[in-house]
């Protein structure tokens, strides 16, 4: 059975992770991937967006309790999950409360504190959560864009860095644009750290390649849009479905570049950028939008690999063709070249 350091630590069966997913909290679709065996991630970013720019209102620490109360008690026994912390460095006062949140639930409550087994830190520095998330019991996942970034990741002593590539869904490096193959070979050859490898992979075959590069596993966004327990709109499924491989494009966003499907909103928003006006308010009207639903004045994060996806299937099938074709191809690899000789 194909398994890596990566399901050891983290108790999974599969060295697949469905990466955080915000503005939407994916409770559902966390839930599938955590119960077939993968790592579900639930996110705190729409609640951050909307405490830094549109709501200040907002109870995001009530969010953060009742979301993580919703997966506990909807996942099976052996199921165990992560928690997205985005540690922007505007909203750092919003990530230490978010950490003291999983804090709390983990001490008053056995079941989360059996299944919830890592904190995915991401735009933005990990060093400032790192020391209570691993007093807390919890593994520090970090996800990096470049090289150097790995190199700081290493430095603050998280235990799996995520080299996430350019052509990725939702934020990625707008002076950085690295491809997955370049950044993941590189990080894996730079750090002692193991390596999940994200940005384009959707199918064994990519799983099979990240495991050649060096990596420990996957952590996928796009491919998981498009399955039928994804807590996202029908019609957001659709257009992953409909687009092609050349359909994205990255702009700038409030929170950071984010790789997006083109559509009327970022094709707009590019315009403007590319005319040098003042975007931010635009962008959080397009960040509102999403959040109510309203997409074709929303953005929509995808990756280039909607090229790749044509179908919306369950998770657990997902997940299972997922590693059968990857067992399929290591198989089949030896034989293919010949077999070799020594
Ligand atoms: C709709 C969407 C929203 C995302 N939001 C977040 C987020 O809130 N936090 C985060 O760390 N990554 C976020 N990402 C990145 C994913 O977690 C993942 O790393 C990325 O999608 C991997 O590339 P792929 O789309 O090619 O699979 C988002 C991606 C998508 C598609």
């Amino acid at each position: 059975m194909l398994k890596t350091e990566l399901c050891d630590s983290l108790g999974i069966k599969y060295p697949v992770i469905q990466g955080a997913m915000g503005p939407y909290t994916t409770v559902k679709l966390a839930t599938a991937v955590s119960n077939a065996g993968g790592l579900g991630t639930l996110t705190t970013a729409g609640f951050t967006f909307q405490k830094v720019g549109l709501s200040k209102e907002i109870d995001h620490k009530e969010g953060l309790r009742r979301i993580i109360r919703e997966i506990t008690s909807s996942t099976s026994s052996d199921a165990v999950f992560a928690v997205n912390i985005p540690t922007l460095k505007h909203a750092i006062p919003i990530a230490e409360d978010y950490l003291g949140v999983v804090i709390e639930e983990l001490e008053s409550n056995s079941g989360t504190r059996k299944k919830l087994k890592a904190i995915v830190t991401s735009a933005g520095d990990p060093a400032i959560l790192i020391k209570s998330i691993q007093d807390a019991g919890l593994k520090c996942i970090h996800i990096v864009p470049t090289i150097q970034h790995a190199k700081t990741a290493e430095k603050a002593g998280v235990d799996f860095i995520i080299a996430s590539g350019t052509e990725g869904g939702g934020v990625v490096s707008y002076n950085y644009p690295i491809t997955t193959l370049v950044l993941l070979r590189g990080v894996v050859k730079t750090v002692k750290t193991p390596v999940i490898a994200a940005g384009g992979f959707c199918d064994g075959a990519g799983l099979v390649a990240a495991l050649a590069l060096g990596a420990v596993g996957i952590q996928m966004g796009t491919r998981f849009i498009a399955t039928e327990e994804c807590d996202i709109h029908q019609d957001y499924k659709d257009s992953i479905l409909r687009a092609s491989e050349r359909d994205t494009l990255i702009t700038i966003m409030p929170y950071g570049p984010c790789r997006q499907l083109k559509s009327e909103f970022s094709l707009t928003l590019q315009e403007m950028m590319n005319r040098g006006e003042d975007t931010f308010n635009y962008a959080w009207e397009g960040v509102k939008n999403t959040i109510e639903g309203n997409l074709e004045k929303g953005f929509m994060a995808a990756g280039q690999v909607t090229g790749l996806i044509d179908d919306i299937v369950s998770v657990k099938e997902l997940i299972g063709r997922i590693i059968r074709e990857a067992e399929e191809i290591i198989g089949k690899l030896n034989s293919k070249i010949g077999g070799i000789t020594r």
